[in-house]
């Protein structure tokens, strides 16, 4: 087991938590931004299991800023996951895997239908030699993903699947740390649940503000549940990150 799962599992004994909190928040300048991101992580600490940063917090802040909110996480005993879905060729992919890694995330999520071979093999590699974690995409929370993931597809023997079935067995050779699977369709995350090893992590984004139910999903199978909007906009992100704490505990 990797470090990062080791970390998320015991943050997440430790605080009573399945809840990791996504930090896409907005602000006008760099400064307001770091600030009121650094603010929101320490209101919410004791109520999340881990922390999850997107592009555009990178893409505002830069590395170097990133960098420094990763290492107050750490000082808060939690992990950061970068959820960059990397989907390029396999030496650009490396890189980034490599920038990401040195800015200290302890995990990425990658875009499974870049394939293995030439694409994320390299990701995977970096990952393992630094125990860090890697998150495939199986199923995303948005309406567009039937387009794509929940499409049906012939598989190698012929017989008609349902992509995401072939993610979920593709993902098993691969030597993961868990995998996202959205909220929003609990009946995926239930049929994922028996194709993925018992123990396998499902991260689930898109509750509330996407519509989709903690408890339907955590009831579906997943382990831990992504929450932003619905804590960070909220004006008390420690009584709200307690609420949604408190939902999937009971
Ligand atoms: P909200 O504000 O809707 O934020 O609670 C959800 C967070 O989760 C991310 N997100 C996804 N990430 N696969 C992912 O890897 C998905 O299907 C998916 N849907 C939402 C989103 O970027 C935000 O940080």
């Amino acid at each position: 087991m990797s470090r990062f799962r080791s970390e998320v599992e015991k943050a997440s004994r430790e605080r009573c938590s399945r809840i990791v909190l996504a930090l896409d928040i907005l602000e006008p300048s760099k400064d307001r931004l770091y600030e009121k991101a650094l603010w929101v992580m320490r209101e919410a600490s004791e109520n999340v299991c881990c922390f999850k940063i997107g592009i555009p917090t990178v893409l505002k802040l830069g590395l170097s800023d990133v960098s420094r909110l990763v290492e107050e996480a750490h000082d808060m005993g939690l992990p950061v996951i970068m959820d960059c879905k990397l989907g390029d060729v396999g030496h650009v992919n490396r890189m980034m895997a490599i920038l990401y890694f040195e800015a200290g995330f302890d995990a990425l999520t990658v875009n499974t239908l870049v394939g293995f071979e030439g694409g994320l093999d390299s990701v995977i590699e970096e990952s393992k030699k630094r125990d860090r974690g890697i998150l495939p995409l199986v199923y995303m929370s948005h309406k567009g993903a039937e387009e794509t993931f929940g499409q049906t597809v012939l598989s190698k023997d012929g017989t008609a699947r349902k992509m995401y079935e072939v993610l979920a067995e593709r993902v098993k050779l691969w030597d993961i740390d868990g995998i996202v699977v959205g909220a929003t369709r609990p009946e995926v995350i239930r049929q994922v649940r028996d194709i993925v090893e018992p123990d396998t992590p499902i991260y689930s984004p898109g509750v509330i503000f996407q519509g989709g139910s903690l408890r339907d999903a955590l009831e579906a199978g997943s382990t831990y549940l992504i929450v932003g909007r619905a804590i960070y906009l909220s004006e008390n992100p420690r009584g709200e990150s307690a609420r949604l704490k408190k939902i999937l505990s009971t």
